[in-house]
């Protein structure tokens, strides 16, 4: 993960935020490349999720809802992490976390036996502060940080970040950053249908900024305390839920390996029973090979009718669909696909990195899927002279029309083909002496470094050839 951080930074993907201020904890800024990127992985989702379909329609909700919203969804309630405090050296963890951690620690000292009984009492310790609690000093679980096991009582903390609206802070103003997008699309549920005249099954699809008040973020972008979200929410008949919750686990899973993912890097796993959010009847987690291990990348979730039903509740409106057919209301079962911009941006950045040798040097490559990559073309002249410069200015300029291009005068070719590389740029096009005799570049490919000779009016056709059977290739190991 380091030598990826460390690119980012150098290339201008992602920057601490912050920064001469010291830093805020965990939190970061994406620079100019890295917008790119998580426009281009956004835009894949949107194409994929709304433009190539009929049946699922957008929308931009609020961050900032009424404060009932989060009372009836549960989240003011439950959406809570359990926190236990170290009093010598004044840490705070997650308690489950600790456990978690302990129970690691166990099996790798060979005590499996004694590590599974700690992790089976944790599911009915969860629901008992007390019980966590006795858990934690019935394991004789240390501090990381002091080594002591000076902990306090074990206390719920609620992940929303509370705010004020307007001049006045008292209860009555107390309005909650969104932790999830999911919410404004239900509770917009009626004023879709009515809009927008969809019939089940259909979607609402969203985009936007979520704030989760983490207590262990970290992992570079994967866990921040305020990300980006995509998220889908299918509303379909009851008894075609299962139907649906095994399609959009397929689908979802496939759109990872449409835009380059390795395949051995990722998997679906089912959630076991007490994983299940409080709302949910089945969830399955699209899952990432990381650095750090096995990681969620997406959750597929069949959210029941709870969501809906709460809502129609707490706001004595009635959220169901018309079936004129049958002359029936149908409260709609919900499917959801869930996932985090962010981190997908991540995911393709690990996933592309690549070190090969070349020659005495090691070329650092990022192997991104040509639809994901940043710039799609860069253009150079050869040299800064003899009319080569104004012939690359035109040929980026008509490129541009169609693909994300960048144009370099300066360094050697060489050099500025490594620069490319390392920006995950799949195509390089060189103007040349000969250029400006038959009007013809050189198209240099990123993966395989092989270049041709292509007619500068064919170049746009060229590239839409490669894009379109682009395939990742064998990564060959370091020697
Ligand atoms: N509406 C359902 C929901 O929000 P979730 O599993 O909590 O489900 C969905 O979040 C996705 O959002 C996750 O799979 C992850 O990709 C992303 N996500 C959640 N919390 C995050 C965080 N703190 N930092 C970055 N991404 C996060």
């Amino acid at each position: 993960m380091d030598k990826i951080v460390s690119l980012c930074k150098r290339r201008g993907f992602v920057f601490p935020a912050s920064e001469i201020y010291g830093g805020q904890g965990s939190t970061y800024d994406w620079g100019p490349l890295g917008v790119e990127l998580k426009r281009r992985v956004k835009d894949a989702w949107w194409e994929s999720m709304v433009y190539s379909r009929r049946d699922i329609v957008g929308l931009d909700s609020a961050i900032i809802q009424s404060p009932r919203v989060w009372e009836a969804s549960g989240h003011v309630g439950g959406f809570s992490d359990p926190l236990i405090d170290n009093k010598t050296s004044k840490q705070r963890y997650r308690a489950d976390h600790l456990v978690e951690g302990h129970a690691a620690a166990l099996r790798a000292a060979g005590k499996v036996a004694e590590a599974d009984a700690l992790l089976a009492r944790l599911p009915a310790a969860l629901a008992d502060h007390a019980a966590l609690h006795r858990l934690i000093l019935e394991a004789g679980i240390k501090d990381p940080a002091s080594g002591t096991a000076d902990w306090t009582e074990v206390r719920q903390f609620n992940l929303m970040f509370k705010t004020h609206v307007g001049p006045l802070e008292s209860s009555a103003s107390v309005a909650y950053l969104r932790p999830e997008t999911a919410q404004g699309i239900f509770i917009n549920f009626n004023n879709v249908v009515n809009a927008a005249r969809t019939k089940l099954p259909f979607g609402i699809a969203q985009i936007g900024k979520s704030f989760r008040n983490e207590i262990t973020p970290g992992n570079f972008v994967f866990r921040t305390r305020e990300f980006e979200q995509m998220e889908m929410e299918w509303f379909c008949r009851p008894e075609e839920a299962p139907k649906w919750f095994a399609y959009w686990k397929e689908r979802r899973f496939q759109w990872y390996l449409e835009h380059g993912i390795r395949p051995e890097r990722l998997r679906l796993r089912a959630h076991a029973e007490d994983e299940l959010a409080h709302y949910a009847d089945g969830c399955a987690d699209v899952e990432y090979e990381f650095p750090f291990g096995w990681s969620e990348l997406e959750g597929i979730a069949n959210r029941t009718d709870y969501d809906l039903k709460q809502h129609a509740e707490h706001s004595g409106e009635a959220l169901c669909w018309f079936d004129q057919e049958r002359n029936e209301k149908v409260v709609p079962y919900v499917i959801e696909p869930a996932a985090g911009c962010d981190r997908t941006a991540m995911t393709f950045l690990v996933d592309a990195y690549d070190e090969e040798k070349d020659g005495d040097e090691t070329r650092v490559v990022l192997r991104f899927h040509p639809r994901i990559a940043p710039v799609t073309v860069a253009v150079f002249p050869l040299v800064k002279k003899e009319g080569m410069p104004e012939k690359a200015a035109e040929i980026e300029r008509e490129l541009r029309r169609r693909f994300r291009t960048a144009i370099e005068e300066n360094q050697s070719i060489g050099r500025r083909y490594r620069r490319q590389d390392e920006i995950g740029t799949p195509y390089c096009v060189t103007v040349d002496g000969d250029t400006l005799k038959d009007d013809t570049v050189t198209l240099r490919d990123r993966d395989s470094m092989s270049q041709e000779r292509v007619a500068a009016a064919d170049l746009a056709a060229a590239l839409d050839v490669r894009i379109a059977a682009w395939k990742r290739p064998q990564a060959a190991p370091v020697a």
